[in-house]
């Protein structure tokens, strides 16, 4: 059974259209590949905390020790199981809400979700294939350092496939939000239709 992880970074809860999109995304995936398992990682209340030294210390330690059963590798263990990785996040401060960059440092585990080899980093995540779910009030153009960042960062950790779901301009006066919101909408169903066969 695939295992798709969902990372909501969608701070506006019920009132997101970025969740919007992603729920889209996820119905389409579900119809499309009935077997899968969406594992929810809801960013606004699982309690992720900011690396401080004393979490540095002992995650280092941990990592030494692979001791990957610590409630504080939870969340990077689903994340290296997972067969697929969604992300959501709306388009705050050319990027994204501060809460997806504590998950990224949650989600930099040594040993886990990657290593060193020759003074190199090696990815360790079992999944190839992430879908970046955003929307944005204005036209992002083309310095979309959310996205860019987000698609490296799975990179490096060993996920290389990457798709994106966006909707722009949302804020804009005299723009018609809901044909703006159809289109992606159209975009997310297109999306989840190839990762159900990426899954297959
Ligand atoms: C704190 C904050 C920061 C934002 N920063 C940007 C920005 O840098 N560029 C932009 O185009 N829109 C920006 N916006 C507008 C949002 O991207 C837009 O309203 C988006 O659709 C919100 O997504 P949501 O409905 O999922 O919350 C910002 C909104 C908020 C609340």
């Amino acid at each position: 059974m695939p295992k798709v992880l969902f990372v909501n970074a969608c701070v506006r809860g019920e009132a997101s259209r970025t969740l919007r999109l992603a729920r889209v995304f996820l119905d389409a995936l579900s119809a499309a590949c009935p077997q899968v398992e969406i594992i929810h990682q809801d960013l606004t209340t699982m309690g992720l905390r900011s690396v401080d030294m004393d979490t540095l210390n002992r995650k280092e330690a941990l990592c030494d020790q692979l001791a990957w059963d610590d409630p504080l590798f939870a969340p990077a263990v689903a994340f290296q199981q997972a067969d697929a990785v969604v992300i959501a996040a709306p388009y705050w401060d050319m990027s994204f809400p501060s809460i997806l960059k504590v998950w990224v440092e949650n989600m930099y585990v040594r040993n886990l979700t990657f290593k060193y080899v020759n003074d190199q980093s090696v990815g360790l995540c079992r999944g190839k294939e992430a879908v970046y779910i955003t929307t944005a009030g204005s036209p992002i153009g083309e310095h979309d350092w959310g996205t860019m960042y987000i698609r490296d960062v799975l990179k490096v950790l060993g996920i290389p496939g990457f798709a994106e779901v966006k909707a722009e301009a949302l804020d804009l006066a005299g723009r018609d939000v809901e044909a703006i919101m159809a289109a992606a909408e159209a975009q997310a169903k297109q999306a989840a239709q190839q990762l159900a066969a990426q899954l297959a």
